[in-house]
């Protein structure tokens, strides 16, 4: 898509869709005056006449209004200018864009961002990039169709630059995840991966089975066992600082389709788990953004590439597996595989150098159950750390809720015959046991573990989102890599 600056008489501007926004009090901004004046007061009528309400995210279309050059003006609501957050940018880029992308379009401009700061103008071009891509990847016709250019009245270059990076990442990401397990194995993930990352700078590594055999991963082995699927391990490397200087690690789960193995998942739990990479595909996405921002910090991004599946030669329950950094797991259920994977992977991320870290997992339905389908868990060793990642994600607007780590919830998962074993006794605090397990492999580094099993991949769609995978996260990374010094 083409993004360009635009200036001048908006009302003489032809495009297919033009975007302007009211606030929640029926006010108009600068811009949409002018339509308003164009148009013989057409909009304040229909404001006043509550036909077009500011209320966020709402929105009405004007067809073919005399006095403007625009096919149609689609009015917006902002709600409340003190209300006016990055998160709320975004979502209202990504609503006007999801509206418009239903056909296909040549041009929309957006006309609501004029005087917005750069900030915001930025997260509202990364809606809008957003918003108009959808999860039909294999439909004969799309449902949603990106434009061929977006104008965005009033915008710095910088602004649009940036926004452009940020939503083909958050793209990039929904891509990996909404492709079928039949394309997206350890192997074609590992592949794809490889190729972003060679084409924004990023140095990347692949360990294959026997590499990870030769590094004794022996906890993420034997997930991958049942599979005729081999496992991978991705290691991407980001040097945007100086060399010594502290390490951002960030680690993510991709399980490229979750059976549940031996402890089988019902058809309805199953049918969603080739989600169950979308840790591992917000860390890609995240690491081409910060490296095409050119972001001055040092980061690793590793990924645990594996699928868990069922054969005579599968894991089972009962089976004692030794991880990388020495500590032996019982395996009470084989659907408890993230955990397992993450063990290994976070042990190389420590090894490797990384001085703090995150981890992004789809890791259990027990944070759903906790906090709905829209809010990440985040569980951590070290509050500081956890306060930083929060911070980035509530000024991203990605919502995400701290859980307690409790001393009392890592008795759960001490072993009988092992170290530890890989649930908790019961099912309850499922979220937090599972945390409880990888602060085991973390080494005592700074970690904050998200818990993305809810908003990574939508149900049902969102008036600013398709259904399917949400990118959920990786604005979140970035933001927290720009804060990095
Ligand atoms: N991948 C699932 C968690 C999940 C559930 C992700 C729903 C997205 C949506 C994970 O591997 C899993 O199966 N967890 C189990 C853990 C249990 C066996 C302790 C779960 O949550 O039921
Ligand atoms: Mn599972
Ligand atoms: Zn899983």
């Amino acid at each position: 898509m083409r993004i360009e600056s635009q200036s001048g008489e908006i009302s003489k501007h032809k495009v297919d869709a033009l975007v302007i926004g009211v606030w929640a009090d029926g006010s108009l901004p600068g811009i949409a005056q002018e339509v308003n004046q164009a148009t013989g007061g057409a909009l304040a009528r229909l404001v006043e006449a509550k036909e077009i309400s500011g209320k966020c995210g709402d929105v009405a279309t004007l067809l073919a209004p005399a006095g403007v050059e625009a096919l149609q003006v689609l009015v917006v609501g902002m709600g409340k200018p003190s209300e006016l957050t990055r998160g709320v940018a975004f979502r209202l880029g990504a609503t006007a864009a999801k509206t418009l992308a239903t056909k296909p379009r040549e041009s929309v401009a957006l006309a609501f961002t004029s005087d917005w700061k750069d900030e915001l103008v930025e997260s509202a071009v990364c809606g809008a990039l957003v918003g108009c891509v959808g999860q039909d990847l294999y439909k004969s016709e799309r449902r949603l169709q990106p434009f061929q250019a977006l104008h965005v009245w009033g915008a710095s270059e910088g602004a649009m630059r940036t926004g452009r990076i940020l939503g083909e990442a958050v793209n990039l990401t929904r891509s990996l995840v909404n492709e079928p397990p039949c394309e997206i194995y350890p192997a074609a993930l590992a592949d794809r991966i490889q190729q972003a990352m060679q084409a924004c700078g990023v140095e990347c590594e692949v360990w294959d089975k026997a590499r990870l055999q030769d590094e004794r991963c022996g906890s993420l082995l034997a997930v991958a066992r049942g599979s005729s699927r081999e496992p991978r391990l991705v290691i991407m490397k980001y040097n945007g600082g100086l060399p010594g200087e502290a390490v951002l690690g960030l680690v993510g789960k991709g399980v490229t389709f979750d059976s549940g193995g031996l402890s089988i998942k019902p058809t309805e739990g199953m049918l969603a788990m080739k989600c169950d990479m979308a840790g591992a595909a917000t860390v890609v996405g995240a690491m081409e953004a910060i490296a095409r921002l050119k972001l001055p910090v040092n980061v690793i991004g590793l990924c645990g590439l594996v699928e868990n599946m069922i054969s005579g030669d599968a894991y089972k329950l009962g089976d004692v597996l030794k991880a990388r950094n020495g500590k032996t797991i019982e395996v009470h259920n084989t659907d408890a595989e993230g955990r397992l994977v993450l063990a290994d992977v976070l042990d190389v991320a420590v090894e490797r150098g990384a001085t703090r870290l995150i981890d992004l997992a789809t890791l259990t339905g027990a944070c759903v159950v906790a906090l709905g389908n829209d809010v990440a868990g985040l569980m951590s060793n070290d509050q500081t750390w956890c306060d930083t990642v929060k911070a980035s994600s509530d000024a991203v607007g990605e919502q995400a809720w701290q859980l307690p780590m409790f001393a009392e919830y890592g008795e759960q998962i001490r072993g009988d015959v092992a170290d530890i074993k890989n649930v908790g006794s019961g099912r309850w605090g499922g979220a937090i046991t599972a945390a409880k397990f990888l602060e085991e492999f973390v080494a005592g580094k700074p970690w904050t573990h998200i818990d993305i099993a809810g908003p990574a991949f939508l149900e049902r769609s969102k008036p600013y989102l398709d259904a399917g995978a949400s990118g959920a996260f990786v604005r979140t990374l970035v933001d927290v890599a720009r804060h990095w010094n």
